[in-house]
């Protein structure tokens, strides 16, 4: 490096110390935030009410994705952010069509280097269904997280801001890989698997009741305390990728003084697969039995749930699942058994099969 003449040698000398800061420089630089794409869908997180204290009877579905990103500029902060519009609707309008269309838009995304994370924003109404489908179809350790809200976007005190910076925070967090597809709501991180809907209007109104939250979101860091042990992601023998259309799978309601019409009535329309909400440990009222033995000799499967919400779901218990070939749903509700059972028989129609994938997912 040193050279005969001076004036040489102290640009040398001059270009290494230069090296030297930028290099130190580059050390201490900000970090690279993560790329992270809002899939949005509609529901109350982009909704408006007539006033800032409208917080029942307000209209969903209403704000595009591009302003419930502005409303939020500290999102830049934590992720580079870019957002797609792919629904706008109330979520109780939710079909099999939209939930293939986007959990295709999420495997092409994910698939891109440049894509980091997902959030989508949708309804609280099948928030969890939604959640728990693509938690058995995206093919990325990816995170991708759902958010929603209980007031609308207009309201004093509206939830939808924080949970869709909670959300974009820890889409983009190293963390939250490989977790699972996870719904971010009110300070908490919850599995899509065993996430419910517990109240109609609260900002608490998404619970793991029995089986725990995931972790918390404080100060724009996640934390997490235990994961999710049944399998998910890229985990699932399930693919998406050529389906056109899901099987219909429809649910029926046990209570007092029930009859065989629904079942009937859903065989009659097409259905492959019945799930029986039953009461307590899913049992069958003696008038229904007979409809869902026909069902299965028709060759639809048949899974018995229960309207109860928690707990596990006893195979032989209440019926003889084993005379019956009938499957039962461990411990998932009647609308994630159907979500399940509608991916099963794309694969298979054997009842042993099937029962299997209820105690692996
Ligand atoms: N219509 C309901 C939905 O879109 C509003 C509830 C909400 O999003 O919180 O799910």
């Amino acid at each position: 490096m040193l050279h005969k003449n001076p004036a040489q040698s102290m640009i040398a000398l001059f270009g290494l110390l230069f090296c030297m800061a930028s290099a130190t420089q580059a050390q201490h630089a900000a970090p690279k935030l993560a790329n992270v794409t809002i899939l949005a869908t509609g529901g109350t997180i982009a909704g408006s009410g007539a006033s800032s204290t409208t917080t029942v009877g307000y209209t969903a579905a209403t704000v595009g994705v591009q302003r419930l990103i502005a409303a939020v500029p500290e999102l830049a902060k934590v992720a580079n952010v870019n957002g797609e519009q792919v629904f706008q609707i109330a979520s109780e309008n939710m079909t099999n069509e939209h939930w293939l269309t986007l959990a295709k838009r999420v495997n092409v995304l994910l698939a891109q280097s440049n894509v980091d994370g997902i959030v989508i924003t949708h309804g609280t109404d099948t928030l969890e269904e939604t959640a728990y489908f693509l938690n058995l179809v995206v093919k990325s350790r990816k995170p991708v997280v759902l958010v929603g809200a209980m007031r609308p976007s207009t309201a004093i005190s509206a939830d939808g801001p924080i949970n869709l910076y909670n959300s974009v925070m820890l889409a983009a967090s190293p963390e939250a890989v490989g977790k699972g597809v996870l719904v971010a709501m009110n300070d908490q991180i919850q599995s899509a698997r065993d996430v419910t809907k517990v109240n109609t209007s609260t900002l608490d109104s998404f619970r793991t009741p029995e089986l725990g939250l995931l972790g918390y979101i404080q100060g724009s860091k996640p934390f997490f305390y235990r994961q999710q042990i049944r399998k998910h992601t890229t985990e699932t023998e399930f693919d998406i990728g050529a389906l056109q259309v899901l099987p219909q799978v429809d649910i029926v309601y046990g209570y007092a003084n029930v009859g065989p019409v629904a079942v009937d009535a859903f065989m009659a329309a097409g259905a492959k697969g019945i799930i029986h909400a039953g009461v307590g440990d899913g049992s069958l009222a003696a008038r229904v039995k007979p409809a869902l033995v026909a069902a299965h000799a028709k060759g639809a499967v048949v899974v018995r749930a229960s309207r109860v919400g928690q707990g596990i779901l006893a195979r032989n218990g209440e019926a003889n699942d084993d005379e019956l070939d009938f499957v039962v749903a461990d411990t998932l509700s009647a609308q994630k058994a159907r979500i399940l059972l509608m991916l099963a028989l794309t694969k298979t129609t054997s009842t042993k099969e099937i029962q299997r994938m209820f105690y692996t997912y």
